[in-house]
């Protein structure tokens, strides 16, 4: 009979680029449902803050460095998770970066950095935390994608292609591990005041029309892109990887969080 409880106690998980923004959101969501959780990120900085948040809401945690781009540094991670935690039931592959030009003006470095991080770091996790995850014969891997691997956003081709891939790659892993007791799925948030896009910096900033503060452009983009007209939170994402981390017989699913946005 299906568990259809939400209760992860006794589980470990892996919030890979959990340092800050939606990866230690899920964090928290997951400690709260009962996981330990550990966090890497590629700022050890931001991943000891956000393990200190994890064990001030009373769970097990550890901050691990890594760079999703190096097979060694993926799979030291998941050799430490082995060593400190002795098994790996939940993986988040949450790494990810954004930048912006349009195909005519794209430099071929800013295509190659975001395939090395959001697709190829993307498959380097899922094959380390595969053979841990085979030894218990269990796991729930959840690969953070986007409304942008469901629709394309002009100006973020090499994004888009990037998470049009974590959606392929999710689909066809979750059907060879499909008979091991271990599920893979996407997670699609929609719009998120996360680094990404909030500060001159981020999407909301580098987007603004002539004469509109950060702030304005930051609210013209909810109310534009979205039906319901307002961003979802970090929070909203932890819901839903709480669900997919829960579920036995979900996988291989692409799932938005985006307010009405996309299919
Ligand atoms: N913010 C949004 O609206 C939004 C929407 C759709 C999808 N996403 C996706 O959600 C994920 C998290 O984004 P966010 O908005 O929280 O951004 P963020 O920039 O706040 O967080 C990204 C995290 O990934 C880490 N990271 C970057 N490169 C890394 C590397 N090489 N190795 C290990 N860690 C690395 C960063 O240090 C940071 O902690 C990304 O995959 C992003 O593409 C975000």
């Amino acid at each position: 009979m299906t568990d259809t409880s939400f209760d992860l106690t006794g589980k470990v998980a892996l919030l890979v680029g959990g340092g800050r923004g939606i990866g230690a959101g899920i964090a928290a969501s997951l400690a709260r449902a009962g996981a330990d959780v550990v966090i890497a990120d590629y700022d050890i900085g931001l991943a000891e803050e956000s393990s200190a948040a994890i064990a001030a809401i009373g769970r097990r945690s550890g901050a691990i460095a890594v760079d999703v781009r190096h097979p060694d540094s993926v799979q030291a991670m998941v050799d430490a998770v082995e060593q400190q935690f002795g098994r790996l039931d939940i993986a988040v592959n949450n790494a990810g970066i954004v930048s912006i030009g349009s195909v005519g003006e794209l430099a071929i470095d800013q295509w190659d950095d975001v395939m090395a991080i959001n697709l190829r770091g993307v498959f380097l996790c899922c094959k380390a935390e595969l053979a841990l995850m085979r030894k218990n014969r269990f796991g729930r891997i959840i690969n953070t994608s986007s409304i942008a691997g469901k629709v394309g956003f002009p100006d973020l081709s090499h994004y888009t292609a990037s998470k049009f891939g974590v959606i392929g790659f999710t689909n066809a892993f979750a059907k060879e591990v499909a008979a091991e007791g271990i599920t893979v799925n996407a997670l699609c948030p929609g719009i998120v005041g996360t680094g990404m896009w909030r500060g001159e910096t981020g999407l909301s900033g580098r987007w603004a029309q002539e004469g509109e503060s950060e702030e304005e452009s930051w609210a013209r983009h909810q109310a534009t892109l979205l039906p319901q007209g307002e961003a979802q939170t970090p929070e909203d994402m932890g819901q839903l990887a709480v669900f997919l981390a829960s579920a036995p017989h979900v996988t291989g699913q692409a799932m938005a969080v985006d307010g009405g946005f996309s299919l």
